[in-house]
């Protein structure tokens, strides 16, 4: 089972992410957790430069973040998924095509394309995405802002407006869950989603 979490920053995904694996790894399976960018070599280097480097042209930025992510897939997720293992990951090219495709103007559909390119068309059984207004995304996140979240306020308006329309798009595949709820009440929901992908029912 491929499970990815999407939202805005502060938006509590990390957080179900690893209450999902805790969950999934009670139950007896494994488990191969990890974060975009990142998760590889290649991938942790990517993620200083396009989060801490300097600025860069908008098309720079989503290659990079593909680049990440295909070095992620080949080396991580498509073996664990060979093995049946389950994987999560703390965002996915729902990210690109929405912070990138649709915040910086680069288009849905050409952002989806290259990306689809880049991880051999492999797309999640679920995504979570979790939902929260933008104003508290800002306030959230606290400390040293990287450079995304240094974005301007309509840039992280486009990107809530843009999962939206995303799960709009793809009701099949993406969910969208408020991220006010109690901790506890979203890992029931979300457990309980994944049910009819082979998780046991609990006792
Ligand atoms: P994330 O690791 O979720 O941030 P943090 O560790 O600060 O919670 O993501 C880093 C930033 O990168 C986040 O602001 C969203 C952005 N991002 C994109 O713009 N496109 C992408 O494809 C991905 C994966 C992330």
């Amino acid at each position: 089972m491929f499970v990815t979490f999407e939202g805005l920053d502060g938006s509590g995904k990390t957080t179900q992410a690893e209450l999902l694996r805790a969950r999934l790894e009670a139950d007896g399976r494994e488990v191969v957790i990890a974060r975009e960018p990142g998760g590889t070599e290649l991938g942790e280097e990517l993620r200083r430069l396009v989060l801490h480097g300097g600025e860069m042209t908008p098309w720079a930025e989503a290659l990079l973040y593909a680049a990440a992510r295909a070095e992620l897939v080949a080396e991580v997720v498509a073996p664990a998924l060979a093995r049946s293992a389950d994987v999560i990951l703390d965002r996915y090219l729902d990210s690109s095509v929405v912070y990138q495709g649709i915040g910086r103007g680069l288009g849905l559909d050409e952002v989806l394309e290259l990306n689809l390119l880049a991880v051999g068309g492999l797309l999640p059984d679920r995504t979570f995405v979790l939902a929260l207004d933008p104003a508290l995304s800002g306030a959230r996140v606290g400390g040293r802002p990287d450079r995304i979240e240094r974005a301007a306020e309509s840039f992280h308006a486009r990107v809530a407006a843009g999962y939206e329309r995303l799960a709009e798009l793809h009701p099949e595949r993406i969910l969208v869950l408020d991220a006010t709820l109690a901790r506890e009440v979203l890992t029931e929901r979300i457990h309980d989603e994944l049910i009819p992908h082979g998780l046991r029912r609990p006792r």
